[in-house]
């Protein structure tokens, strides 16, 4: 088994011997065509169905139908591309089709919906009310499955997107499983159903290392890993795509993309909102779950992978995996040293008042629940030894930007000194993720004059500047990649438990009060002052972006 994070304790070397049997990273599905895959061509699903577990909810409404919607628009769809929503609730197709409608005019980056486009998008919608412990709502929805392949031409081709909480997920998978609608292993049933499988599931992937593990011995009980897709929309986000490109398609930046000329990296996750009414999860997993787990370490990941051998799934997957690998879980007196946690109390974001976040609704009244963290990271490997990463995201914090800043290191000389010129800046290149997405690059120039002055000024290339046409929502180009079979975008599963590898210690240290005290910081102010200090004491500081 390949690329597998090795197990050190007895008991978890014993759950890995019990995991079924998985195909090795050969053995699976052939590659897809590298030329088609790797320039990402204009794409064009093949007929299918989706199937949206949970359809009736937040997501379907705000992310789910205006990205297919928008698919549609730009000609990725075929006609005979089908929505099943299953759900509990009772509704009519009618009311159902309303309800995606209604998420498309209100979210869609496009909007409202064209009504040309609406009506044939509507035609290939329908619900089918379920219970997800029910085996006849599987059995029912298997039946429909069949008829929509026939009446429709989606081939036997199946996306189930489980837009529920993962507590649900084994639930489901099995029933799928047990109605005949997983494909089961295809090796097992290659040659015996039409069409291919797939499974998106969505973050929270565990809430720990034990869960994450769980839950992937349970997938993996009913899928391949190859028809798993796990999503962590930052990846994609269209600058998160062009950071490989801005580093593997140029011949400028890889030779210095390393520990002789980098300084230090600062990745920020920086938000304005509270919770906005999600107090219930969020209470129960913390900023370091919520966005340090996925978004945050995948950031890390791609910016500081080495070049994959191709622009395919595997070798990509196989490359951040490394980099992963190489951070070394923090004993807990370097987690009191290197993180920082804070919640935010009452202040002022943007122009309105944010409340303390122990008075959001269904907030515990004396939570001790992260709402900010900064994050002292190393990559032990040869790029990158001696090489800073501090992570810092937060909620409640003056302004809403992801950015990856590099700080190069300053000339071996001070050439200017003598002519009275004290040290210039260092070099920084803020790749800027959202929003405003572009890259900047910082550097010293020579005021105009006779005398020697110097000043940092900014080179700046802007996505809405240079080219003319709106980056696709992340949702958009992680469904048709998933319809295409494209998993280059999605998380796998040894990558998801060696993220949980690196923070299971953190949350272990905090958890047992010997990981340095939760402080607090007022909202709109850029976190507490001991993020400052984490940094200070290396002698930098935080960018204010
Ligand atoms: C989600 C988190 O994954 O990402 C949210 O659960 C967070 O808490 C969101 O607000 C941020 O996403 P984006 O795309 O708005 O930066």
């Amino acid at each position: 088994m390949a690329t597998r994070v090795e197990v050190a304790d007895e008991q978890a070397g014993a759950r890995e011997r019990e995991r079924p049997q998985k195909p090795s990273r050969d053995e699976r599905q052939p590659r897809p065509n590298p030329l088609r895959e790797g320039l990402r061509l204009e794409r064009m699903a093949e007929p299918c169905t989706m199937v949206i577990c949970g359809a009736t909810g937040d997501l379907a409404e705000r992310k789910l139908a205006p990205a297919l919607y928008n698919c549609l628009l730009s000609g990725s769809l075929p006609p005979e591309f089908t929505v099943v929503g299953f759900a509990r609730r009772d509704l009519s197709d009618e009311a159902f089709r309303a309800h995606l409608l209604e998420g498309i005019n209100k979210f869609s980056r496009n909007r409202p919906a064209k009504p040309a486009i609406w009506d044939s998008f509507a035609r290939g919608i329908e619900y089918h009310r379920g219970d997800f412990d029910d085996p006849a709502a599987y059995v029912e929805l298997a039946t429909r499955l069949d008829r929509i392949d026939r009446d429709r031409g989606t081939a036997g081709n199946r996306l189930f997107y489980l837009a529920v909480p993962p507590a649900l997920y084994p639930e489901i998978v099995n029933h799928l499983d047990r109605a005949g609608l997983a494909a089961a292993g295809q090796r097992r049933r290659r040659g015996t159903k039409r069409g291919w499988t797939r499974v998106i599931v969505e973050k929270p992937f565990g809430s720990d290392l034990e869960s994450a593990r769980t839950l992937n011995h349970e997938l993996a009980e009913v899928f391949d890993e190859e028809q798993v897709y796990r999503i962590d929309h930052y990846l994609g986000k269209e600058t998160v795509q062009n950071l490989a490109v801005f580093r593997f398609g140029n011949g400028l930046f890889e030779p210095i993309w390393n520990r002789r000329y980098i300084d230090s990296v600062q990745i920020t996750v920086a938000e304005t909102v509270g919770v906005e009414g999600r107090g219930e999860f969020y209470d129960a997993t913390g900023a370091l779950r919520d966005v340090v787990q996925g978004h945050a370490l995948q950031l890390m990941a791609i910016f500081a992978m080495d070049p994959p051998v191709e622009f395919h799934a595997e070798d990509l997957r196989d490359e951040k995996l490394k980099v992963l690998r190489a951070v070394k879980p923090m004993s807990p007196a370097e987690v009191a040293t290197n993180t920082v946690r804070g919640q935010y109390v009452s202040g002022w974001v943007e122009g309105a008042k944010l409340v303390s976040y122990r008075d959001e609704p269904e907030v515990e009244p004396d939570s001790q629940t992260e709402t900010f963290v900064a994050l002292k990271l190393g990559i032990d490997s040869w790029r990158w030894a001696g090489v800073p990463f501090y992570l810092r995201t937060g909620k409640g914090l003056p302004s809403r930007v992801t950015e990856i800043a590099v700080q190069f290191k300053q000339a071996p000389l001070a050439l200017f000194a003598r002519a009275g010129v004290p040290q210039i800046d260092p070099n920084v290149l803020a790749i800027r993720v959202q929003p405003d997405e572009g890259i900047l690059l910082r550097f010293g120039a020579k005021v105009p004059g006779q005398g020697m002055q110097i000043r940092t000024v900014n080179m700046d290339f802007r996505y809405g500047s240079s080219f003319a046409v709106d980056s696709p929502d992340a949702y958009e180009t992680l469904l048709l990649d998933a319809m295409v079979g494209d998993a280059s975008l999605f998380t796998r599963d040894d990558e998801v438990e060696r993220a949980w590898e690196i923070l299971d210690p953190i949350l272990e240290a905090w958890q047992a009060g010997q990981g340095g005290p939760l402080h607090f910081y007022g909202a709109g102010t850029w976190g507490p002052p001991a993020a400052d200090e984490l940094l200070e004491r290396d002698g930098r500081a935080w960018r204010r972006p």
